[in-house]
């Protein structure tokens, strides 16, 4: 069994459950939750037109969708993952699941919890997700497609979230900066966890098998981005904003924020390139 994973769960054996730890009195209503270089519409003249409080209430929204993307991408692993039950015989790898379960579910109530604070709640605020969620449904935690696809889409929602923590502490709203970090902070453990798991799965497959992996994950990623990375026309009208289906379009064809979602991508997929590369004998794990 791998040493890693057996060193993960160890690292995982305490819960913190977010609700509990959170100082939720922190929320600062004049300040934005995220800096406005990394808002979608970043270097576009609909943000430059934005006042203070448009500018704040943008961030809501954007924060807000990667609080959406987090629910969903975490409630598809734990209905995944334990699908059949707790299945595996295999102690550290149970116990890696299981911590998975209970960490991702505590994630989900904090984002849950920021949603309704953003004054969001029943507004859709994910692109499309249907061809995605039916891939997702269809894939076995034995795949290397499964971990791949949990990998990627917690390796680009950690990247974003680390871009949004290099602003000063005092740009944005501190009960913001909080969630951002309690969740990095958790999420480093899931994401190793998931990286050995796609490792020990990527060692097993024939050379043409990763060639059509390689294919179907660069398709799925240009979805993953679109969905998770660009504002809907319903969030940017509940928030107020002139135009906001001209918003959308300006979102969606911005290069500058193309370049940046492409960047959030880049280290997953430049691991997974560089896995499916090596020879099975030099697969770790
Ligand atoms: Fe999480
Ligand atoms: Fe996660």
């Amino acid at each position: 069994m791998s040493t890693t994973l057996q060193h993960l769960a160890e690292l995982g054996a305490e819960y913190r459950d977010p609700i509990a730890i959170i100082d939720w009195s922190s929320a600062d209503e004049a300040r934005p939750w995220l800096p406005p270089e990394v808002l979608s519409l970043a270097g576009l003249p609909a943000q430059a037109a934005m006042d203070q409080g448009m500018l704040n209430r943008f961030s809501r929204v954007e924060f807000a969708r990667l609080c959406a993307a987090g629910l969903w991408l975490e409630g598809l692993l734990i209905s995944r993952v334990m699908k059949d039950g707790c299945l595996t015989t295999l102690p550290a790898e149970a116990r890696v699941m299981l911590q998975e379960v209970r960490e991702e579910a505590g994630h989900s109530l904090m984002f849950v919890e920021m949603i309704d604070r953003a004054g969001l709640g029943g507004v859709p605020l994910l692109g499309d997700i249907r061809l995605l969620s039916w891939v997702a449904h269809r894939l076995h935690p034995k795949s290397a497609e499964f971990w791949a696809m949990v990998y990627i889409g917690e390796s680009v929602t950690d990247t974003f979230a680390l871009k949004a923590l290099r602003a000063d502490a005092d740009e944005i709203c501190p009960l913001a900066r909080e969630v951002l970090q309690f969740h990095h902070k958790d999420e480093a453990r899931l994401i190793a966890a998931a990286r050995t798991l796609l490792k020990s799965r990527i060692g097993a497959m024939s050379a043409a098998r990763r060639w059509m992996f390689r294919a179907t994950l660069k398709f799925l990623l240009r979805r993953f981005l679109a969905a998770t990375l660009y504002p809907t026309e319903a969030s940017l009208r509940a928030m107020g904003i002139p135009d906001p289906a001209g918003a959308a379009r300006a979102a969606a064809r911005s290069p500058e924020r193309r370049a940046f979602a492409e960047d959030c991508a880049l280290s997953a997929m430049r691991f997974i390139e560089r896995t499916v590369m090596l020879p099975p004998e030099l697969v770790e794990e």
